[in-house]
């Protein structure tokens, strides 16, 4: 069977930064203490008017057909992964497709996996390239975190992590026997759905949206911040150990992995407990915080634009978040 490859990848971020010392004005939070805990020194906030998260994807997308030698007519098929889409539905991809100016021939598919959204979609995106369905596959992570986030000093636990961005990838068969996507794993245990949520608009209760105010802090994302640390640091190396051995692979074979944009701190320990140097593990959560579906190929492309992806790398992806889910894939760059 043809394996699929990364052949273009791109991203797009809002013009506002917001920096820790912002956001100390809008609640009791300090500068140094997002930074211990979570590495973060800003973030970008989407500006109303100007970014959707639909366009937002679109702008990434441009940029990875562009570095592909593609243009938006070739695309077979739109894969968009979100937590934060444009409207509850129709899903963000159809709009996608319209930003792009594509036909009633491409289709749309919406993935809701949050932080492990994008390998989800890689996943499903390799497959079929895989089997021949399609050629030309275009993967989307796009969030706007910013305009649902509780800014007051009841929200700080989440509002100081997320931020918002883009970030594309085209998939395209392998040209090189041997190369592109080596295999990918995908992981879920709902018992844990309630850890990290958004639970309004809710479709279980009647007469929802008369209803929907009468709990607010349910419109906002809840999160236990401790208990979601805990399972992400076992994870995230259960899941690249198991890319790994089903590739008959060792750690020592990584050249950069690109783990999910969580918290700094995750990232460190993964590191750690994998063994790994700085120069073999990609952050930059420092400048955008945790843009979820986005985050991965938003940091691939930086990566790939800083020349730290080289072509024959053995490239490491993985993600941990809400769901729980949680997902790894190994790409032979
Ligand atoms: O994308 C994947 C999903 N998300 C994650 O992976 C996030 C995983 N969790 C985390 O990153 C961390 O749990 C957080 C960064 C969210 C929180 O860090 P923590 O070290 O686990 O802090 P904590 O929740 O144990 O809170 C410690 C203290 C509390 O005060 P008290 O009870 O000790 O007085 C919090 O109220 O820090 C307080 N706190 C803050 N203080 C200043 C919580 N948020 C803030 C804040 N600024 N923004």
């Amino acid at each position: 069977m043809r394996q699929s490859e990364i052949a273009g990848v791109g991203h797009y971020v809002p013009a506002r930064v917001v920096k820790n010392a912002d956001l100390e004005q809008l609640m009791e939070t300090t500068d140094a203490w997002i930074q211990e805990r979570t590495g973060i020194q800003e973030r970008r906030w989407f500006e109303e008017g100007t970014d959707t998260t639909a366009n937002m994807g679109a702008k990434a997308a441009r940029k990875a057909l562009e570095m592909a030698g593609l243009t938006p007519d070739d695309v077979q098929l739109i894969v968009f992964a979100t937590l934060s889409p444009d409207y509850f539905f129709p899903g963000s991809g159809v709009l996608l497709q319209r930003e792009l100016g594509l036909k009633d021939t491409t289709p749309a598919l919406d993935v809701r996996n949050q932080c492990s959204g994008f390998i989800y979609g890689l996943s499903v995106a390799d497959q079929f390239v895989r089997t021949g369905m399609y050629d030309t596959v275009l993967v989307v992570g796009s969030e706007i975190h910013s305009s649902g986030l509780d800014k007051s000093t009841n929200g700080r636990n989440v509002a100081v992590i997320f931020g918002d961005g883009a970030g594309a990838v085209v998939l395209r068969p392998s040209s090189r026997a041997g190369h592109g996507i080596l295999s990918t794993h995908l992981h879920a245990q709902g018992e844990f759905a309630e850890e990290l949520i958004v639970k309004e608009p809710s479709s279980n209760r009647d007469n929802r949206n008369e209803r929907m105010m009468e709990n607010k802090q349910d419109l906002y994302p809840l999160m236990n911040g401790q208990n979601v640390f805990k399972h992400a640091v076992v994870r995230f190396p259960q899941v690249i150990n198991e890319a790994l051995a089903q590739n008959n692979l060792q750690a020592s074979d990584i050249d950069l992995l690109i783990p999910h944009q969580a918290n700094l701190r995750i990232s460190q320990f993964v590191q750690q407990k994998m063994g790994l140097p700085n120069e073999k593990v990609y952050n930059n959560i420092m400048r955008y915080g945790n843009t979820t579906a986005a985050s991965i190929p938003l940091a691939l492309s930086e990566a790939v634009q800083e020349g730290r992806v080289k072509r024959g790398d053995l490239v490491c992806l993985a993600a941990f978040g809400s769901g729980f889910t949680w997902a790894s894939a190994l790409i032979k760059w």
